[in-house]
């Protein structure tokens, strides 16, 4: 009989996870397996909704944004039964493994269903906004930020003709590391973070200084930055997982609303939002995904389950999911410091 691999992707999609899942699909068939994908991530184990993941199905996806298999937020031990659902239909295909492609709540759940039941599972690292411990990078954050930083140059075109302010607003939910680096890489006067709370004066005070100097300021928030004085609107609405959607807090529109009645500077802002997260992978993620893709494909094969293929320094290694999904990489004190020098 042969043997197979189930692969299924969760949670926000990002450039990179259709080569990590080409990836994944050409090793496991060099080394003897059957691939089949489970449609919209956890959601298609549970419900039993698959597709042949055959060399030919992936061949030519290696330069698209997105996933071929669909994802969900979905939570299986959220679901009645759903848990059982994923062990039943996953032993009825006869597979052996399956490779879960996600970020810490989709990796969250591949833990937990290794520490209850051993079950023979292995992480993908994905994830635009880069905030999975374990692994240097995630593939989507290469691609996403530079969309980011695109979205920044063209804004300085506008904020310099009109001799304005302009705030653009990015995703990365708790952690600021697109902030960050779309904030270093794109030339900004000031970034927002949500790792510290921004100081009015202190971003008043250097706005109105690069306004002076240059004609023109440019800011960069993370859409989960927090404010000392001006309160952004408190989103409640949760996903699955428990996660605030963030989308509607207007941290964007907050922030240019103080900027302007602080300083007296015409104040634009622009939300990015999901033109973000679409879009043709770059080199960077392409290899990163297939990498780890074809790693993770080799750890199911050699049975080394409970783990992630993370990026370490140059090689791919495997990392226990606990650790991976224990705590979230936020941007530590050194990065706030280039920061504070670059900005
Ligand atoms: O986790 C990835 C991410 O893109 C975050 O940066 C963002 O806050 C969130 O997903 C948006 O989620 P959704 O696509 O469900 O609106």
């Amino acid at each position: 009989m042969t043997k197979k691999i189930g692969i299924l992707t969760g949670g926000g999609d990002c450039p990179g996870l259709n080569p990590a899942i080409r990836g994944c699909v050409y090793t496991a068939s060099k080394l003897g397996y059957e691939c089949v994908g489970f449609l919209d991530g956890w959601k298609g184990i549970i419900e039993n909704k698959t597709m042949p993941l055959g060399i030919r199905r992936v061949r030519d996806i290696i330069s698209l944004g997105g996933t071929c298999l669909g994802t969900s937020r979905t939570h299986p031990y959220k679901k009645e039964g759903g848990v059982e659902s994923v062990r039943r239909n996953f032993a009825n295909l006869g597979l052996s493994a399956l490779v879960a492609m996600g970020g810490e709540d989709t990796l969250g759940v591949a833990s937990r269903l290794y520490k209850d039941f051993r079950f023979p599972v292995v992480g993908v690292p994905k994830t635009m906004d880069n905030d999975l411990s374990g692994t240097d990078y995630t593939f989507g954050f290469d691609t996403s930020t530079t969309v980011a930083v695109d979205a920044l140059s063209r804004l300085k075109d506008t904020a310099a003709s009109h001799h304005r302010v302009i705030v653009l607003e990015v995703m990365g939910r708790h952690a600021g590391w697109v902030a960050l680096f779309t904030a270093i890489c794109g030339g900004a006067d000031y970034v927002c973070l949500p790792e510290r709370p921004v100081d009015d004066e202190d971003l008043t005070k250097k706005i109105a200084a690069a306004h002076a100097e240059k004609g023109y300021a440019l800011v960069v928030t993370s859409e989960a930055a927090e404010f000392a004085s001006a309160k952004a609107g408190q989103a409640q609405e949760r996903d699955d997982f428990g996660h605030v959607i963030l989308k509607s807090r207007g941290v964007g529109e907050t922030l240019a609303g103080l900027i302007e009645e602080k300083t007296g500077l015409e104040t634009r802002h622009a939300v990015i939002g999901h033109i973000q997260r679409g879009g043709s992978p770059t080199l960077f993620d392409r290899m990163l995904g297939t990498r780890v893709g074809a790693s993770a494909a080799k750890f199911a094969a050699e049975g080394k389950f409970g783990v992630m293929a993370a990026l370490r320094g140059t090689e791919i290694v495997p990392v226990p999911l606990e650790v991976a999904t224990g705590q979230l990489k936020t941007v530590p004190k050194e990065w706030l410091e280039l920061a504070d020098t670059m900005l």
